[in-house]
């Protein structure tokens, strides 16, 4: 049977509709109503939701809706694609093992919310992009897969940036084939 996915993002969505484009997507999540990714999701006619944390008492009911929301869909992998909050316990004593996270470095290098810019303003000749399974910490999971990306003598921010994200579209699908069992 086909593995059903969900994919949380925060803002942007690119990786999400890099996915979209590779494999059916269940459902979109964005825990903020305003975020790009949910015109993407339109757009790709992927259904989506959306709630903020502030609508809830506290982030363990916030969760049990997210919870709620999978199991309802049943979804068997969660892929966080730019999701900007720490999974919590709620969560995670759910779909431990079933959720992965895309990284903008190569961890356990640079983790946390800015790792394109620590990389740069740190000087690193290379950095890249980790695909891992989420865990209590903060970047912390096992590592999927990771990838080098090199930082060229005549980068700016913006292009180094910019090979990062394209690293990125490359790594995130072909990590999720392959967990699909599909490569
Ligand atoms: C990506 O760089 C991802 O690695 C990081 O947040 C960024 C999200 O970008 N966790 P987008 O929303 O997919 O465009």
């Amino acid at each position: 049977m086909t593995k059903k996915i969900a994919v949380f993002a925060s803002g942007n969505g690119s990786n999400f509709q890099v996915l979209a484009k590779q494999f059916p997507i269940a459902l979109l999540f964005s825990d903020k109503k305003s975020a790009y990714a949910l015109e993407r999701a339109e757009k790709l006619g992927v259904p989506s939701y959306s709630f903020e944390l502030r609508d809830f008492a506290d982030k363990g009911a916030y969760e049990q809706a997210l919870v709620e929301l999978l199991d309802q869909h049943q979804i068997d992998l969660v892929c966080l694609a730019g999701y900007m909050k720490i999974v919590g316990p709620t969560l995670l004593s759910a779909y431990e093992g079933r959720m992965i996270n895309i990284h903008p470095a190569y961890l356990p290098e640079f983790p946390g919310a800015h790792g394109i810019e620590d990389a740069w303003h740190a000087g690193v000749v290379q950095s890249g992009v980790t695909v891992h399974w989420v865990d209590s910490g903060v970047d912390t999971g096992q590592i999927i897969k990771q990838v080098r990306v090199q930082r060229l003598p005549e980068d700016t921010l913006e292009t180094f940036e910019a090979r990062i994200h394209q690293a990125e579209y490359e790594l995130y699908p072909q990590v999720v084939r392959e967990l699909l069992g599909e490569d």
